[in-house]
Parts: structure tokens; C-alpha cells; sequence
């Protein structure tokens, strides 16, 4: 199965990919940790990245066509991925295309989550994660079991990510209405679209996206 994961930030791209590839054996492609870990890491990739990301702008379609083209042909890939954060423009979704047709493969399904936005922002502005293991947590729906440590590392503190203040948290959304929203349509037109609402717990969205899966 290849799956696209759309919808807007804080709607559960993440939290529903991660599960979704680990209990079907797909690799996840989320495209915003690939950013991240080239910040953490200090490479070139992270330099270009990390002042837009910041800003709560898009990095240039050149560059995240090219990561996404490399990152999909690895062996864990093969039979399977689920894209968290790509595509988020046009171009990139035609790139998509164009990369699958080339290799004799296909999207099989774009999942298109939703929320109300004053959720989203609620949602990202209690997002916290731990820097070592990037565990991800939620201090109103998935806290941590002591305080403010991570549970796999007592004693590390976790923090907010960057762009989760309240003020690029709205940029993001500004960025998503303007520049990712239209590949609804997009994706709608192929025929491949399948809406699901985020609305509700992890579990209920998790049992949506499972049906929205096998109709
Ligand atoms: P990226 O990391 O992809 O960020 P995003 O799309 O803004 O999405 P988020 O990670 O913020 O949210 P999510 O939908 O994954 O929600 P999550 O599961 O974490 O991208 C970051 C930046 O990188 C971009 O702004 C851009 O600059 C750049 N970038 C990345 N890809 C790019 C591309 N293709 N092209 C150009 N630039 C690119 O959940 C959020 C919180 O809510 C968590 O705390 C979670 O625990 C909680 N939660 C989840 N579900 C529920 C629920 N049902 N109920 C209650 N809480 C919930």
C-alpha cells in the first residue's frame, strides 16, 4: 500500500503514520522529521531547512522532491510507505506521480484528515516530544506518566518544537490553506481521495482511518 497522509498541522499526520506503518510493516516517509534530523544533525539539508521551517514556510519543492525521490527507493520502502507532510504543493504531488509511473507503481490512497483549527492550535501548543528519542507526547491527551520527563528517559526534559509557538502555528495554517488544501481537489479528481475526520481520540481516528482504508 502507498498512502498520503493530508490534512493540516496538528491534525495527526504523525501520530496516525507512525502507527498505521508500524502495525503494516510500510515504511514512514514524514518528511518534516527528515528536516528535523538534518537540523539536529547540522547538514547542509538542515541549514537550507531550518529558517523557513521556523517561519512556518515551505522548503523549496526542488529540494523536498529530491529527498522524497531517494527516501522512497530504499528496500524498506519496497513494499510499501505512508507520506506524512508530502506532498504539500502541486508541483510536488505531480512529482509524486511522475516518480511512481517511473518505477511501474502507483498511489493507491490519499487519506484527507480534518479537524476544526482552534483544535489544531490546541493541540500543537501542548505538543511536546523527547529530544533524545523524539518520543511525542500531548500535555492534555497523551502526558507524559511523571511530570515533564520522558517516560523512556527519566530525567530528560521535553520540549516544544520550534514552529509550535502560537503565532507560526497560525503562519502554518495560513501556508496550508493557501498552498496544500488544493490537492483535496487534486486528489479528489483522481479518485483517490478518502476524507476522514480527526475529531475525537487517537483511537477513534486510528479506527476511522482503518476503515477509510479497507472501503
Ligand atoms: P511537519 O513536521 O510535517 O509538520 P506539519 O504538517 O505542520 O504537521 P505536524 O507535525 O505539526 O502535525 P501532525 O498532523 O503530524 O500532528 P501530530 O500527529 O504531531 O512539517 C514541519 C515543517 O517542515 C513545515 O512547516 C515545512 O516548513 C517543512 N516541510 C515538511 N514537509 C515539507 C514538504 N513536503 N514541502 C515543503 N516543506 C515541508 O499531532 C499533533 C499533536 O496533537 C500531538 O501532540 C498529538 O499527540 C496530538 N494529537 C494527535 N491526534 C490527536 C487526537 N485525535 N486527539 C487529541 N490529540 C491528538
Amino acid at each position: 500500500m502507498r498512502l498520503v497522509l493530508l490534512g493540516p498541522p496538528g491534525v495527526g499526520k504523525g501520530t496516525q503514520g507512525r502507527r498505521i506503518a508500524g502495525e503494516h510493516h510500510w515504511a514512514l516517509i514524514s518528511t518534516g522529521e527528515m528536516l528535523r534530523e538534518g537540523i539536529a544533525r547540522g547538514t547542509g539539508l538542515g541549514f537550507e531547512a531550518r529558517k523557513r521551517m521556523e517561519a512556518g514556510l515551505l522548503v523549496p519543492d526542488d529540494v523536498m522532491i529530491g529527498l522524497v525521490k531517494e527516501r522512497s527507493a530504499a528496500d524498506d520502502a519496497r513494499d510499501g510507505f505512508v507520506l506524512d507532510g508530502f506532498p504539500r504543493t502541486v508541483v510536488q504531488a505531480n512529482a509524486l506521480d511522475s516518480m511512481l509511473q517511473a518505477r511501474e507503481q502507483r498511489l493507491d490512497v490519499a487519506i484527507g484528515l480534518d479537524a476544526p483549527r482552534e483544535e489544531l492550535v490546541r493541540r500543537l501548543s501542548a505538543r511536546r516530544e523527547c529530544p533524545i528519542c523524539k518520543r511525542a507526547y500531548n500535555l492534555v491527551s497523551a502526558p507524559p506518566r511523571n511530570g515533564g520527563d520522558c517516560d523512556d528517559h527519566p530525567g530528560m526534559k521535553l520540549v516544544q518544537r520550534e514552529d509550535d509557538s502560537e503565532p507560526t502555528v497560525r503562519k502554518r495554517l495560513e501556508v496550508y490553506d493557501e498552498q496544500t488544501a488544493p490537492l483535496i481537489d487534486y486528489y479528489r479528481g483522481q479518485g483517490r481521495l478518502r476524507e476522514v475526520t480527526a475529531e475525537g481520540s487517537v483511537e477513534d481516528v486510528y479506527r476511522r482511518l482503518l476503515q477509510a482504508l479497507s472501503c
